[in-house]
């Protein structure tokens, strides 16, 4: 059958559907991964593996680096009981000798039956679902977006919090770069009474299509430089890595160190609130801060994805 063009809404219908952005979501459809997520942490606690993907083949296709995005996908596949194609990185791959994005996937597809991908274009995830008939998630494109990891996010707010109502959500360092804004935002609107700070370098702020969206939505957003402002009242501080990679020198130069978060600024966050970051971190939250028991940053979040891309593998396999 004929693949329609991406991306689609999901409707409670994940079924060979492409994972590429979170406006697919509605809080339905999210609903439905958060609540399988659980079913798929219950089976890992308590049995390690089962094989309802017994038989079905991912190719994880990365042309970016990757440490939790690629081993989580690989160990949720393992653990449901189905295989991998490993590409991370694409240097021993004929990508290398200059196949073309197309006939790349044409080419895994032939191989597997659903595909993710990490690449560093904007879209590129859509050229792919495009090119092939079987389903494609999105595991970064470049600056644009990262649904996967706003599950993931999303996931652990609610098991921190019990509900996601009612909280203050800070989005903290090098905005406009961090793809993970760009849906965790969109994901986080659909729920009530969600207010959003945005503290940042102006350089570097959140971009004008997040911005633009949010309002539209009514969400009520703050956007500050100084981390004085807000660190008190906020109940989720989200840390972002300065993105070294699209900076000029002169900016890193500049930016570098200023927006880091250490023992003294965590001490003025409330009691009951947490501190994430999707890693990797480049020394933006100082080591002390680790053992504080409302750091979940190398703790349950990054677990989260394996739990979270278990969850959707089912549900795009039609095996949940
Ligand atoms: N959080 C995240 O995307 O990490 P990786 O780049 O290691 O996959």
């Amino acid at each position: 059958m004929q693949k329609p063009s991406t991306p689609q809404e999901l409707n409670g219908k994940f079924e060979g559907k492409d994972i590429l952005s979170a406006d697919q979501f509605s809080k339905k459809d999210i609903d439905i991964v958060l609540s399988i997520v659980d079913d798929m942490k219950k089976i890992v606690i308590d049995k390690g593996a089962t094989n309802l993907l017994y038989g079905k083949i991912m190719a994880a296709i990365f042309y970016e680096p990757s440490s939790r995005t690629f081993s989580s996908f690989v160990a949720s596949m393992q653990r449901l009981g189905g295989g991998f194609i490993p590409l991370q990185g694409m240097g021993n791959s004929s990508a290398a000798k200059g196949e073309t994005l197309h006939d790349t996937i044409k080419t895994f597809s032939s191989y597997s039956d659903i595909i993710v991908m990490r690449h560093p274009e904007v879209g590129s995830t859509k050229l792919a679902a495009d090119a092939t008939d079987i389903p494609v998630i999105n595991a970064g494109d470049g600056i644009g977006e990262h649904p996967t990891q706003a599950l993931l996010d999303l996931y652990t707010i609610a098991e921190e919090f019990g509900e996601i109502e009612n909280l203050t959500i800070t989005f903290f360092g090098e905005l406009a770069h961090y793809r993970s804004i760009n849906s965790v935002t969109r994901l986080l609107s659909h729920y009530p009474n969600i207010k959003m700070d945005f503290v940042s370098p102006k350089e570097v702020d959140l971009i004008d299509d997040t911005r633009t969206f949010l309002k539209k939505k009514g969400i009520g957003i703050l956007e500050t430089e100084n981390i004085q402002d807000v660190i008190s009242t906020t109940d989720v501080l989200y840390v972002t890595r300065v993105k070294k990679e699209f900076l000029p020198p002169v900016l890193y130069k500049k930016i570098e160190g200023k927006y880091i978060v250490d023992a003294k600024l965590v001490s003025k966050m409330k009691k009951k609130s947490i501190i994430m970051h999707n890693l990797p971190r480049i020394g933006e939250i100082t080591t002390d801060v680790d053992k504080d028991p409302r750091a979940v940053y190398l703790r349950n979040q990054m677990r989260n994805g394996m739990y979270v891309r278990m969850a959707l593998l089912a549900l795009v396999l039609g095996k949940a």
